[in-house]
């Protein structure tokens, strides 16, 4: 099937001449939910605010389900839903309202069915007719999704959903999304936190400085990028690698007891068992070993790192 939203060659250059995306390509496919993992600046809300038709692309474009977000906007524009970062509610408006009104200004017809189970969704079915004010920080977001939802869109866009918010108020954004999902419901995030992409993607596109570095599904990332590292533990710490060992990537820490062996997970032979064979030939006897995988996080720096160079 093809992608629900599409983005070709996006580029957007501020009126202060700053380049903020720097041709962004970018397929979303049908109800996943993919994360958008990149630095304060990266240029996260200048694309989201791209593909939602709320800033205006200097050049590429954007099609939603196939209609394009310049010259088809209405269509585009009704199979998207945008959650800001910021919480901007009426405080006096009551819960049920402020959802039907969002709705209204799709043009879409009065349902309070409609609006009752989109609270539902969302938990807030006993918060309906409570105001604005009364409500919980948590709450306060889940009425930012559902006026969101109000129109009944195919994708909903998320623009830092946990940020600023504590570990308990994450948790349970991170079951509401993954809610939505079961519902059929396709998500696109932006983050500033590896662990929020970690924990709920299914595919992660990693942006810095306006560009995408890397869109992959989450689990192969993990396998592919990751590199692995053996940590042989000596029994006499040794002061230096003997040379004949030099063709292996190694490392000896500072204190001398630790050798670490650096490998490809996707190599076919890990070429440990010679290594640790030449090790023991070299008199350097070890007394424990351990394996580490790369996680995201030391995908994302090293990646980020490499742009820089
Ligand atoms: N209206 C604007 N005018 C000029 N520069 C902007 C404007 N909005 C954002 N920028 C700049 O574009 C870059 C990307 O911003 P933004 O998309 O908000 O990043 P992110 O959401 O990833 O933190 C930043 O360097 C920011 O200062
Ligand atoms: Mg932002």
């Amino acid at each position: 099937m093809p992608a629900i939203v599409s983005v070709k060659d996006l580029r957007k250059t501020y009126d202060t001449g700053f380049e903020a995306l720097k041709g962004v390509n970018l397929d979303i496919e049908r109800g996943e939910i993919l994360a958008l993992l990149g630095p304060n600046g990266a240029g996260k809300t200048t694309l989201i605010s791209a593909i939602c038709g709320i800033a205006v692309p200097t050049s590429g474009t954007v099609t939603v389900d196939g209609h394009d977000t310049i010259r088809d906007y209405r269509a585009a524009r009704s199979l998207i839903g945008l959650v800001p970062q910021e919480i901007n509610l009426e405080p006096f408006e009551k819960v049920e309202d402020s959802v039907a009104f969002s709705r209204g200004l799709f043009g879409k017809r009065k349902d309070p069915a409609k609006v009752a189970e989109i609270l539902r969704l969302l938990s807030l079915d006993d918060k309906a007719k409570s105001k604005i004010k009364e409500l919980s920080g948590g709450m306060k977001r889940r009425v930012l999704i559902a006026k969101a939802l109000a129109h009944e869109p195919r994708v909903l866009f998320l623009d830092e959903p946990t940020a600023g918010v504590d570990v308990e108020l994450r948790r349970d954004m991170w079951n509401v999304v993954s809610d939505l999902k079961d519902h059929g419901v396709t998500i696109i995030l932006t983050t500033h936190y590896i662990e929020e992409a970690e924990a709920i993607a299914d595919r992660v596109g990693i942006i810095s400085k306006g560009e995408i570095l890397l869109v992959q599904d989450k689990a192969e990332m993990m396998t592919q990028m990751g590199r692995k590292e053996l940590q042989v533990e000596l029994a006499e710490p040794a002061s230096s690698l003997p040379e004949a060992l030099s063709d292996y990537d190694l490392a000896l820490s500072p204190d001398g007891r630790t050798v670490t062996y650096t490998y490809d997970t996707r190599a076919n032979r890990t070429g440990i068992r010679t290594m640790l064979n030449d090790l023991d030939a070299e008199g350097l006897r070890m007394v424990d070993l351990k394996t580490q995988q790369s996680s995201l996080e030391e995908i994302f720096t090293q990646l980020v790192k490499e742009q820089q160079s």
